[in-house]
């Protein structure tokens, strides 16, 4: 079969796309498939009807790639595409809506609103600490962090959308279940020195990821059944990957789910490739199967 693997494009997660990419497309050729690598600009919709591909491989992340508008593309061409479908992927871009949705399902988030971009600029919308992103960003791009209500007001760049998302900052470790299909593979626990931004999520060594997780038997089990409702809650198709964090001072109270992430990041230095890889699952194999489950 042929499929084009769909990478970069314009989103502020570019280059992490880039090199999603490009590893999904060598696991591809090794698992036997003939590749074209396809960096998504403004003549997508040309070179997909040229190539007439059997299916996209889609490994782009952020705006346009997933959040629906790229999957809208390959409807309209009725060219098979894997993981999420438009909703889905809209759905899941969107932080609040996703949130709503979390919430109708019954998984715990912490409280979050959305806020005009001036407002946040001049004063505390909510009691420190809290967080403030973008609604519609990955890779922790944009997120500005507030821990002291003696600190000013958090200055966005003037970049930032008019619309954020404050969100009151939850505490503790850093966990991530990755869904296949009908199966959540298992916990990583994420262990950084400091934040887990863009830096310490893509430098190699910048953070140390432990699979499986050395959890409580009852939070393991949280995080794989949450990441499954979660996965389902939003429509999900393929692999999505839902990422949580636990206050172990709380207990099972203490774990709220952040988000979940359509377009799961496939670098090296990326946690799903990985939970799989712990699971049996080399990242060739992940990569066929993610094929194999593409459709429109
Ligand atoms: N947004 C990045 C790619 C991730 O969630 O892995
Ligand atoms: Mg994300």
């Amino acid at each position: 079969p042929r499929v084009a693997v769909l990478m970069g494009g314009p989103s502020a997660e570019r280059q992490v796309s880039l090199v999603s990419g490009r590893a999904c497309a060598a696991a591809l050729r090794e698992a036997g498939y003939e590749v074209t690598e396809v960096d998504a600009g403004p003549d997508l919709a040309r070179v997909l009807s040229d190539l007439k591909p059997d299916a996209a491989f889609n490994a782009l992340h952020g705006r346009w790639g997933e959040d629906g508008c790229v999957q809208g593309l390959l409807e309209w061409l009725r060219i098979p595409y894997t993981h999420s479908g438009v909703l889905a992927s809209a759905l899941a871009m969107d932080k609040a809506r996703a949130k709503d949705a979390f919430v109708a399902a019954g998984l715990p988030v912490v409280e979050s609103r959305l806020a005009a971009a001036s407002d946040v600029r001049s004063r505390h919308v909510l009691p420190p600490p809290y967080v403030v992103k973008p609604n519609n960003e990955g890779s922790s791009v944009g997120v500005y962090l507030v821990m002291d209500a003696g600190d000013a007001p958090p200055q966005l760049a003037p970049d930032m959308p008019e619309t954020v998302m404050v969100e009151t900052y939850a505490p503790g470790r850093e966990l991530t279940v990755t869904v296949m299909g009908d199966r959540p593979l298992c916990v990583t626990d994420i262990v950084t020195t400091g934040w887990y931004d863009y830096d310490a999520k893509y430098t190699p060594g910048g953070s140390h990821h432990v699979v499986p997780a050395d959890l409580p038997a009852e939070i393991t089990a949280a995080c794989l059944d949450h990441a499954l409702r979660a996965h389902r809650a939003l429509g999900c198709r393929g692999i999505s990957r839902t990422d949580f964090r636990w206050d172990e001072a709380r207990g099972l109270a203490g774990l709220i789910l952040l988000e979940t992430n359509t377009q799961p990041g496939m670098t090296p230095t990326s946690l799903s490739p990985e939970q799989a890889a712990h699971c049996g699952i080399p990242f060739p194999e992940l990569c066929a199967w993610i094929v194999e489950d593409a459709s429109c």
